[in-house]
């Protein structure tokens, strides 16, 4: 059994693995429609239970469709109408029920420390479906929908982020350093990733280098990532927060200093960080992006489940 919460703490050969085996599920699906199984049902009778302590689209449907897919079911939790949220119920508790009744556990949750505490008390693995410091899930599939887009290994490409230093950006740091890609950051000078995350790209021989000038970010890039400026978990002042942002809008001026065939994703939801044109374009990949998430989801299970062929 293996949990998935950070990709920092997971090997790169375990990830790599996952890909390989997503891309195999990938192709060997291709005329089957959505909740029809996998040859093999191997999750056959798994109940994965997901919780949401924050809103969610593609990742709950995603992971609906990953165990069905599997063979398996899934239920989802509401916080507000578990004894846990309203403190008259401990997470040790809620945790032994959670492994007696299901087989593994996803949580999308706004405090990182909950999945520390969930994982020292369950006897199943626990998903990290996004905290407030990093979406794993999120960024393991974008480095696949990246190769199956280029047709090469994410090391042989650059790839930029032009955004907030979010949790989307905290995971695709890791990845960086995991896949070993270059990876440029273009984001204001007051919103870089904090020093937690500088001392982790320090102490990792790496490739990554953070511009405050988005021109700078960009110019040669293969792949251009962006996510929101606001984030769930932001307690800002939002005007002043997207007023630092502005000159960091994706627009078509600025998609014109990275190389030609260079694409933009967005893990979406979006806000105002990029211009309809070339949110829209072709070089946009964003709904192949989202959809690959159910691929790679699967093998994020079987991974958890040490099922990975
Ligand atoms: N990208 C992503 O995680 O989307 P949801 O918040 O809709 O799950
Ligand atoms: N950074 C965004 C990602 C949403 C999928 C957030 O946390 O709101």
């Amino acid at each position: 059994m293996n949990h998935f919460i950070n990709l920092k703490d997971i090997p790169a050969k375990d990830l790599r693995k996952i890909l390989i085996d997503a891309k195999k599920r990938k192709k060997a699906r291709k005329k089957l429609n959505n909740l029809e199984n996998d040859v093999g049902v191997p999750l056959k009778g798994k109940l994965l239970i997901q919780m949401f302590e924050k809103s969610s689209l593609r990742t709950r449907l995603s992971f609906y469709l990953a165990i069905k897919q599997l063979g398996g079911s899934t239920i989802t939790l509401r916080p507000d109408e578990l004894h846990l949220s309203k403190g008259g119920e401990s997470i040790e508790d809620t945790a032994k029920i959670l492994s007696n009744f299901g087989n593994a556990f996803m949580l999308r949750t706004d405090r990182d420390i909950k999945l520390v505490e969930f994982k020292k008390h369950l006897s199943i693995p626990i998903i990290n479906g996004l905290s407030p410091s990093s979406h794993p899930t999120q960024i393991l599939s974008d480095v696949f929908t990246v190769e199956e887009i280029k047709k090469k290994p994410i090391s042989k490409l650059n790839i930029t982020w032009i955004g907030d230093s979010n949790n989307v950006l905290n995971s695709l740091i890791a990845a960086s350093i995991k896949f070993s890609f270059k990876l440029r950051i273009g984001c204001p000078k007051n919103y870089q990733p904090n020093q937690e995350i500088l001392n982790y790209i320090k102490k990792n021989e790496n490739k990554i280098s953070i511009y405050d000038d988005p021109k700078r970010a960009v110019t040669g890039a293969d792949v251009i990532f962006s996510d929101k400026v606001i984030s769930m978990n932001d307690k800002v002042n939002r005007y002043k927060k997207l007023s630092f942002f502005k000159k960091f809008k994706i627009n078509k001026k600025l998609m014109g200093f990275a190389k030609k065939n260079c694409i933009f994703l967005h893990c979406l939801p979006r806000g105002s960080e990029v211009d309809e044109d070339v949110f829209s374009s072709k070089k946009s990949k964003v709904w192949q992006q989202a959809l690959n998430r159910v691929h790679v989801q699967k093998s994020i299970l079987l991974y958890c489940f040490g099922k990975l062929r």
